[in-house]
């Protein structure tokens, strides 16, 4: 995102002409950003380790054919996403299934789909899949997803890694897994993971969870039996210029340097390859003292009120910083609708504003929150803005609800 002539632009396209065909709010992507987010996880994995997309981070359906041209698996929580990345034609072979409340429907898709590796979360899960693989008699690749149990410094929410979390497998139930696993002809353990949160900038807390998982594989003795260790996601992104974080090809590095070379690697990177590759324009409606009142709201885009998240903001035209300081507000009736406390340009009824990093749990959370449509979604690639969602309609929105003869 840079400036031109004072208008802000996204590689060679302005966010003016983005307005004018397809108004407000609207989710803006590079693919130029996507790629060479990929490109840089690419180039420190050897053969045999795998990049699996987080889906979860965003689901739209030519994100994640972009993301497989590149030779990229998928990291899915849901059927739904399943699904997604069935229907633009991934590699089974490079999806993992993660998820801690996966129903037996659930699972019988995944078996049947003949997946990488089904990330099992608790032993009450593996449980319901053994009884799958004896019903259907089918084999089922799988990996056991540890909660290392960790703490690691992010927001409470994004931490999924410590003691008592509701992700992956407490200490005390993993012996019991593997005796289970073992008398399985059906079930292949192939693999163990975790994932301890998201938006991490110190690498001290991968490197604690990876210490804890190498032992643990030591001391149950399955080094000679399983092909990888999946290390999950969470590499924060810089939401200002000056924030510190590891670049993507430090942080393999790093990951690279610490676990044996015969254990093949799985990253699950979400918001690292997304998040600095989407924007959300929206417009001024109202000014009101300080408060600028803007047309995208928390239900378009909820990591600011969820997670406190702080994103950048700049004017689509050029402005000066000044001394006062503005609230960007949404038009959501919760007072929690707020993108910015302390926003310095002051912007005129009618001009746009972007929001930056919003790529990644952006439009994926977004909900029909107060009656209001989601927003479309546009891709920016070869200097040329392709509509990827259209906006969506009344008509879309009613259409699931019933009895109203
Ligand atoms: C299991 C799992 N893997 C990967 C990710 C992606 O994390 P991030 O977007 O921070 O890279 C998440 C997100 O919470 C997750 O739950």
């Amino acid at each position: 995102m840079k400036y031109i002539e004072n208008k802000l632009s996204l590689d060679g396209v302005l966010f003016n002409d983005i307005y004018l065909k397809y108004s407000t709010p609207v989710y803006v992507y590079s693919q130029k950003a996507i790629h060479n987010n990929l490109e840089s996880y690419m180039e420190k994995i050897d053969d045999g380790d795998l990049i699996c997309f987080s889906v979860k981070s965003s689901n739209n359906l030519e994100i994640l054919k972009t993301i497989s041209s590149k030779g990229a698996g998928f990291d899915v929580v849901s059927s739904g996403e399943l699904r997604k990345v069935i229907h633009i034609g991934a590699d089974v072979n490079k999806i993992v299934y993660s998820g801690v409340g996966k129903t037996k429907e659930d699972l019988i898709f995944a078996v049947k789909s003949k997946i990488k590796s089904i990330n099992i979360e608790s032993l009450s899960e593996l449980k319901v899949l053994v009884e799958i693989v004896k019903e259907i008699d089918i084999v089922a690749n799988i990996a056991l997803r540890f909660n290392p149990e960790t703490s690691s410094e992010t927001h409470p929410y994004l931490d999924t890694g410590s003691s008592g979390s509701k992700f992956g497998i407490p200490k005390n139930e993993i012996n019991e897994c593997l005796k289970i696993i073992e008398k399985q002809k059906n079930i292949n353990l192939k693999g163990l993971a975790f994932h301890i949160g998201s938006d991490i900038k110190d690498f001290s807390y991968f490197q604690k969870a990876l210490q804890v998982m190498l032992e643990k594989i030591k001391y149950l003795n399955i080094e000679e039996h399983i092909e990888f260790l999946d290390v999950g996601g969470g590499l924060a992104i810089k939401y200002f210029d000056n924030d510190e974080v590891l670049s993507i090809q430090e942080f393999v590095t790093k990951v690279k340097a610490l676990v044996p070379e015969k254990l093949n690697l799985i990253f699950e990177p979400g918001k690292s390859i997304i998040g600095n590759a989407g924007y959300l324009l929206a417009k001024v409606l109202y000014k009101k003292s300080n408060i600028l009142l803007i047309d995208a709201g928390m239900n378009d885009h909820i990591r600011v009120p969820l997670y406190n998240a702080k994103h950048q903001i700049l004017p689509v035209k050029k402005h000066i910083f000044t001394d006062q300081s503005f609230k960007i507000a949404g038009p959501v009736c919760e007072s929690a609708d707020i993108f910015d406390h302390d926003f310095h340009y002051e912007l005129d009824e009618g001009e746009l504003l972007v929001i930056g990093s919003s790529g990644a749990y952006g439009f994926s959370m977004s909900s029909n929150y107060n009656a209001r449509l989601r927003p479309p979604e546009v891709m920016i690639s070869n200097e040329k803005i392709k509509l990827i969602r259209r906006r969506e309609t009344f008509n879309d929105f009613i259409s699931e609800e019933v009895g109203l003869e």
